[in-house]
């Protein structure tokens, strides 16, 4: 067992459900430009920024899209994806969730959020956990987004901790890899063959204290 001073949590797909809003709203997109979207697309695109998600879709079409077309389709997603989101409040948080913070909080432990969604800030605060992170970084200030390591060694950086003293959660492939690189302790939440390459994998959130924390941390 290992000392660890923080745990960096993804948020869409694992503190709440909202992975499934991004992907209604991305096959919204895709399919209005005539491109098909499926669970694989889906895959490759959870953790993956807004305009890097748009340009994989795009480069499906035959059509090309200038820079102010590309600002139109990602308005477009993100007034979609708003929408369904609009009425996200603390019963929306996955199970388990508000056990992990209170047992990462008892050890003292900081809690951290990477997320590479713009929309982060207001997603926490309508769940009505904003005050639970000592550390929320801002997607918007880290110019490589996810599978690269830098989210995560943002929050690192800002608890003043090193790399192998913290945990990352994850949902996505590209988010696994992430804090791989960074050098931290991978916990995935989800599918086992997708999120192979994280230290401990999880079916869902309601085992994170239980098989995950205190099994790691003790
Ligand atoms: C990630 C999601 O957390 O944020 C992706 O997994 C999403 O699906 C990305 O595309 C960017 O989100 P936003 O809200 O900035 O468009
Ligand atoms: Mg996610």
């Amino acid at each position: 067992m290992m000392a660890y001073g923080a745990c960096i949590f993804d948020l869409d797909g694992v503190i709440t459900d909202t992975a499934h809003y991004h992907f209604l709203a991305w096959k919204r997109l895709a399919e209005s430009v005539g491109v098909p979207f499926d669970e694989e697309d889906n895959h490759q695109l959870k953790g993956v920024g807004r305009m890097e998600s748009l340009a994989y879709i795009l480069a499906k079409s035959d059509r090309t899209f200038d820079e102010a077309a590309r600002a139109r389709l990602a308005e477009q997603k993100n007034d979609d994806y708003k929408n369904l989101i609009r009425e996200i409040s603390p019963a929306d948080l996955l199970p388990g969730i508000l056990d992990a913070f209170d047992w990462l909080t008892e050890r003292g432990m900081k809690i951290g959020l990477a997320s590479a969604s713009k929309n982060a800030r207001p997603v926490i605060e309508s769940l009505g956990v904003a005050d639970r992170f000592h550390y929320v970084a801002d997607a918007a200030q880290i110019p490589r987004g996810k599978p690269a390591p830098d989210i995560f060694l943002d929050v690192a950086t800002a608890f003043g901790l090193s790399p192998e003293d913290c945990i990352g959660v994850e949902d996505a492939a590209a988010g696994v890899t992430a804090i791989k690189s960074a050098g931290m302790i991978a916990i995935g939440i989800g599918d086992p063959v997708i999120l192979a390459h994280a230290d401990l994998i999880l079916p869902d959130t309601a085992d994170l204290v239980g098989k995950g924390f205190a099994p790691l941390i003790g």
